[in-house]
């Protein structure tokens, strides 16, 4: 009986790739097209750049001759990464370089930004991609909740540390990657490490509210400097974020036939972030969410400029920054 239902709905997942295939302008859209050149001259730093829409990302903006810092926690898998993007990144690239970023560690997040501040001389986008999702409860190196600690607190601790360099490279831009998700979520202040209790999808939505929090405050705080700073939603994308998800051994072929039908592919998801980095459309615009690269609606818990504060103020403690 479930042999049947599965060999039905291969077939049926079959014909409908097959259909794809044959109508692909049903897709989510077109794909961006920048004139070759667009980024040269231009260093891109891209957290998380190894994998999934941080890799897509990374493998255009070689491809408009930016240079890109790949910041990456496994050298081993980001060297393969850069080779690969250079391999198919044609004759006219930019550069790659590769570095070492834990966000799990904010020693490590320290050592990244020191080298950033000695060898570049200027940083003119920040894309801070990198995240996890629905892991069991872990800590990172510093004690705090995993999602939290990458997702936000790593990234917080990161941009903060790079802001001088953007603000001497103005007019400068930081991409943040957050998702729908964050819908579910609020912020716990009560029990930001969720030491008392752990729901792994709260932890993710809280994480990505975060991310939206602090685009929020960022902005206002970086008014009139001539960096800015917008998130974005990329959609539902096929990359290894749903690494921790454990899918019933059956149903994997079938999850997999979905995936291909209906989520986005890597390059496609990386359409909106590569928008913000790119896009002269977006220049002096700061503060915002977009989406299939356009302006995107938030609820009202993510445009909480209290919130987005007192968000603010437990952050810098909690990395261990007063200012
Ligand atoms: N895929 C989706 O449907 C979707 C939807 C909404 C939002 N997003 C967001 O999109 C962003 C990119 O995710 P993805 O979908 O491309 O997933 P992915 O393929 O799993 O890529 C995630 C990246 O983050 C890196 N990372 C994880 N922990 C890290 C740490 N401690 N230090 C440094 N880097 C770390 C991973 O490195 P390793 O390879 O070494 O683990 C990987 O390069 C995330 O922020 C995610 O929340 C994705
Ligand atoms: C975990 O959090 C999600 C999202 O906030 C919520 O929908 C779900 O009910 C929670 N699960 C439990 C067991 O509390």
């Amino acid at each position: 009986m479930s042999a049947a239902v599965l060999i039905a709905a291969v077939v049926g997942g079959g014909v409908l790739v097959l259909m794809r295939r044959l109508f692909p302008a049903k897709k989510a859209g077109k794909l961006l097209r920048y004139a070759a050149g667009t980024m040269r001259g231009k260093t891109v730093i891209v957290t998380g750049a190894n994998s999934g829409i941080g890799r897509a990302l990374s493998a255009e903006l070689l491809k408009l001759q930016a240079r890109v810092i790949m910041a990456c926690r496994d050298r081993g898998s980001a060297e393969e990464a850069a080779r690969d993007i250079r391999r198919k990144a044609g004759a006219e690239q930019g550069e790659v370089v590769v570095k070492h970023l834990d966000l799990a560690s904010l020693g490590s997040v320290r050592r990244f930004c020191e080298e950033i501040s000695q060898e570049e001389s200027k940083i003119d986008v920040l894309v801070n991609n990198a995240g996890l999702y629905q892991c069991p409860y872990m800590t990172t190196e510093d004690g705090f909740e995993m999602q939290l600690g990458v997702n936000h607190l790593g990234h917080f601790l990161l941009t903060h540390l790079l802001l001088d360099l953007l603000k001497t490279s103005a007019p400068s831009r930081i991409v943040v990657v957050s998702s729908k998700l964050y819908k579910y979520g609020h912020i716990n202040f009560d029990d930001l490490n969720s030491e008392s209790d752990y729901n792994k999808s709260f932890c993710y939505s809280q994480s990505k509210l975060a991310n939206l929090l602090f685009t929020l405050e960022l902005a206002r705080r970086l008014e009139g400097t001539g960096v800015t700073v917008n998130a974005l939603t990329p959609g539902i994308v096929r990359t290894r974020l749903g690494r921790h998800v454990q899918i019933p051994f059956l149903a994997k072929p079938l999850f997999y036939l979905a995936s291909l039908i209906f989520f986005k592919s890597p390059l496609e998801g990386a359409q909106t972030p590569l928008y913000l980095t790119c896009s002269p459309e977006v220049e002096g615009v700061s503060g915002k969410c977009f989406a299939n690269c356009e302006e995107e609606e938030l609820m009202a818990k993510a445009t909480d400029d209290q919130a987005a504060k007192k968000l603010w103020d437990v952050s810098s403690r909690m990395v261990g920054l007063t200012d």
